[in-house]
């Protein structure tokens, strides 16, 4: 049995997890250094990279621990190779690296962004293609997944990404970082959203880009003319509703579009719509995803809401699927800070 160690560190989270060529997860472990950042309201690259050098060490060994393995029983180390914040690249890279060169083992870099995409192969055994909807703190694309590495781009952000519109509306509300869970939960409180109209980005207009500026701008206008300094926590439910509905509505209409054009191109081959990404634990967008999806004879594919924000089983499974296509990267591999998944080998 195949079995492939992987390590995150692009962001905020320092994990490794070990799974199998049979898609068990034998261990998974995340620490988030959430609180270590949450005094700056944001990630501070320095702090995370030091942190990551910390742990790192700590979280492989109890990784091989609660797997009951030690690296004899490894097939293959893999890391995130890019995109991400350096300091933490370089520190999961080296690491890497330093285990695979002691033990010879093959080394391979994951994209990050391909690791969001291949999770749905891990944990609901999809097969391609499949139209995937990668929606993070970093990113909002569509694209429709072929195969390892065979990525066609439908759609993406020409601004902010719909993570980063969820994390800078709940600083303007105060509810602080990271904001995405926190709006959704404030949210869920919510009376009377529609009292606050608020634009539905790019609605009616043709492809499947996206832009999620000016509805950040806008609910920024109503907080500024409508609730003022200290808003009421009645105000600040019914505002994060409106603002998770446009935002959910533009998505879905986005969606909407790719499903027409990969039902065109692809002659209905593409039947699936997968989620992947921080954004898509987000319980009202997997229930109005799948509403669209069913309305239009596909089915929504949602990787359990721990497997959707960053972890290190996404990043083994990614470096597994590479692994048995006889992929590996050399010493030589230098982490990419920016890495689109078009510019996959
Ligand atoms: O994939 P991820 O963990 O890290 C990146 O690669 O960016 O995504 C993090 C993003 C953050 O912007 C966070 O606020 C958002 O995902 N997020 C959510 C939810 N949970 C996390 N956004 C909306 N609703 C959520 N429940
Ligand atoms: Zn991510």
């Amino acid at each position: 049995m195949v079995f492939v160690l992987g390590i995150e560190t692009s962001c905020d989270e320092t994990a490794a997890a070990i799974v199998s060529g049979d898609r068990e997860i034998k261990a998974n472990i995340v620490l988030s250094q959430i609180k270590e950042h949450q005094p700056y309201g944001g990630v501070v690259p320095e702090i995370a990279a030091r942190s990551h050098l910390s742990h790192l060490e700590g979280i492989v060994q109890k990784c091989l621990k609660q797997a009951g393995m030690t690296l004899g029983d490894i097939s293959a180390v893999a890391a995130t190779g890019g995109p991400g914040l350096i300091g933490g690249l370089i520190v999961g890279v080296m690491t890497a690296k330093a285990m695979s060169a002691a033990r010879g083992l093959p080394f391979i870099a994951v994209n990050h962004l391909e690791a969001h995409a291949l999770t749905a192969r891990l944990t609901n055994d999809v097969q391609f293609p499949y139209l995937l909807l990668l929606v993070s703190g970093g990113h909002c694309q569509l694209l429709i997944v072929k195969g390892v590495g065979q990525y066609k781009k439908l759609g993406t952000t020409k601004d902010d990404a719909v993570g980063e519109a969820f994390d800078k509306v709940a600083k303007m509300l105060n509810l602080g970082y990271p904001g995405g869970p926190l709006v959704e939960k404030a949210a869920r409180d919510a009376k009377h959203p529609e009292r606050f109209v608020l634009p539905i980005p790019m609605k009616g207009q043709a492809g499947c880009d996206f832009s999620f500026s000016g509805l950040k701008t806008a609910v920024c206008q109503k907080i500024m003319h409508d609730l003022g300094d200290k808003p009421a926590v009645q105000d600040v439910a019914d505002l994060s509703a409106a603002f998770q509905q446009a935002a959910t509505e533009s998505l879905i209409d986005r969606c909407r579009n790719a499903i027409q054009s990969s039902v065109v191109s692809h002659q209905s081959s593409v039947n699936k719509l997968v989620i992947a990404g921080g954004v898509a634990a987000n319980t009202y967008i997997r229930e109005q995803l799948k509403l669209l999806a069913e309305e239009n004879g596909f089915e929504l594919i949602a990787p359990p809401i721990s497997l959707c924000g960053d972890n290190a089983a996404m990043i083994a499974w990614a470096g597994l699927e590479r692994f048995r296509l006889g992929q590996q990267d050399g010493m030589d591999f230098a982490p990419r800070p920016r890495w689109p998944l078009e510019e996959m080998r």
